[in-house]
């Protein structure tokens, strides 16, 4: 996508667009802003606008291989200098100030998916679109386009060389336009986080309204003053492992033992959670992606209110533990694997699910006909067979010492 040759003329006669490749600053003399132009044309004294910043600025200087230039066009490589030093750095873009690109969060998307694997609505990828890479998450397709015909059809997810249309959403917000004004600002790739494979190419259409006008609201008591109240660090102790396998009665142990040691905490059980805010759930893959989704956002908010929060859930899969981790500070989540072999939670069968599982009145059952996938580096793990639930409890509570 980026080796597209560009139909120059028209290009030109676009408001100016250079996506942000990387930093220039040989010197504390110098810096410089290097890319290539998407659209447009650039010359020194021209008011320019950074983005998503929005911050102001003048260019001063154009600089290439060859030299300072007075004017380069869309498709050229330059260095930019300009006349204030404000921030901008790669990934940003660098637009016409009186017309710059959108910022969002939320798009409607044509996507063509390329992956044996389908999509899994609600799992996080990589979105790359210019020099911008954030994480993106893409809803169940709205249809799916059939190429011979143009029908659309409806569809749960995409299928290797499937066109669809769905909404998709980033972590953070990204400068764009709509594909049909500007490829370079509206064409993206997907890849997925544990593979690196490039799984979908994807085309945007618009912001979704609802992204436009919701803005972050500045609050002045913030996670430090709620922590610092309560003299503690927050943190998630993110318990996971098979149904049965003791998270909850651990948990639960552990959360005794804090509590004693005067810690404020909160335990988030999946049985419970699953009576109420997410009593819309299932067991489906796409189901327990968005549990976990809700529970990490939960949670988060729980640590920003300065708890200790524990997290009892079987969580199976790695991609979304790993997205609770990263919206998570480093250092604030800690994934403890109850290692619990499927025998033995199946010998102890607690709640009695296995044996109706194994009888098949149970469908998409963790460890029979669902995956789990052990954490690879977890912070804590305990191994039930050895160690009885104190222990355990025990165990954990000494690895997180000093608890400050
Ligand atoms: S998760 O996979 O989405 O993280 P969660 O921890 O919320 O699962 O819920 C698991 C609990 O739901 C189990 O301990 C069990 O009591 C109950 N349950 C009911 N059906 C299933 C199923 N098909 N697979 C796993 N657990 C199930």
């Amino acid at each position: 996508m980026e080796t597209v040759a560009l139909d120059n003329d028209a290009d030109q006669a676009k408001p100016l667009r250079m996506p942000v490749q990387w930093v220039n600053r040989p010197n504390l003399d110098f810096r410089g802003f290097s890319g290539q132009i998407a659209t447009g044309i650039l010359r020194p004294g021209d008011s320019i606008r950074v983005l998503p910043s929005g911050k102001t600025s003048t260019i001063s200087k154009i600089v290439t291989l060859d030299g300072e230039l007075s004017e380069a066009v869309a498709g050229q490589s330059v260095t930019l200098c300009l006349t204030d030093e404000i921030d901008c750095s790669r990934g940003d873009v660098i637009a016409a100030a009186d017309n710059p690109p959108e910022v969002s969060d939320q798009f409607e998307s044509t996507i063509v998916w390329m992956a044996e694997e389908p999509l899994i609505p609600g799992r996080a990828y990589w979105l790359k679109l210019g020099t911008q890479t954030v994480s993106a998450t893409v809803q169940s397709p709205k249809f799916t386009i059939n190429v011979n015909n143009m029908e659309h059809m409806a569809a749960k997810t995409l299928e290797l060389n499937a066109i669809g249309v769905a909404e998709i959403l980033t972590d953070k917000a990204i400068v764009f336009e709509p594909y049909a004004n500007n490829h370079v600002l509206g064409g993206y790739i997907l890849i997925d986080k544990i593979t690196n494979a490039t799984v979908a190419a994807g085309m945007l259409h618009f912001s979704l309204r609802r992204a436009q006008n919701v803005h972050w609201q500045a609050t002045d008591i913030g996670r430090e003053a709620h922590a610092a109240l309560k003299n503690q660090k927050p943190k998630i102790l993110w318990f996971t492992g098979l149904s049965g396998s003791g998270k909850s009665t651990i948990a639960n142990e552990v959360e005794k033992t804090l509590n004693l040691l005067n810690r404020h905490t909160f335990l988030l059980d999946g049985d419970n959670i699953r009576h109420g805010l997410n009593k819309d759930l299932g067991f489906t893959e796409t189901d327990r992606i968005e549990n976990i989704r809700r529970v990490g956002e939960v949670a988060k908010l729980m640590a920003d209110a300065g708890l200790i929060v524990l997290t009892a859930f079987i969580s199976p899969f790695r991609a979304e533990r790993d997205m609770v981790r990263a919206m998570m500070p480093e250092g604030e989540f800690i994934e403890i694997f109850v290692d619990t072999p499927l025998e033995v939670a199946e010998a102890r069968d607690v709640k009695g699910l296995y044996k109706k599982a194994r009888a098949g009145q149970l469908k998409n059952f963790t460890g029979i006909d669902s995956p789990y996938e052990p954490p690879e580096n977890p912070d804590i793990c305990v191994n039930t067979v050895e160690m009885s639930p104190a222990e355990a409890a025990e165990h954990i509570v000494r690895q997180l010492m000093p608890l400050k």
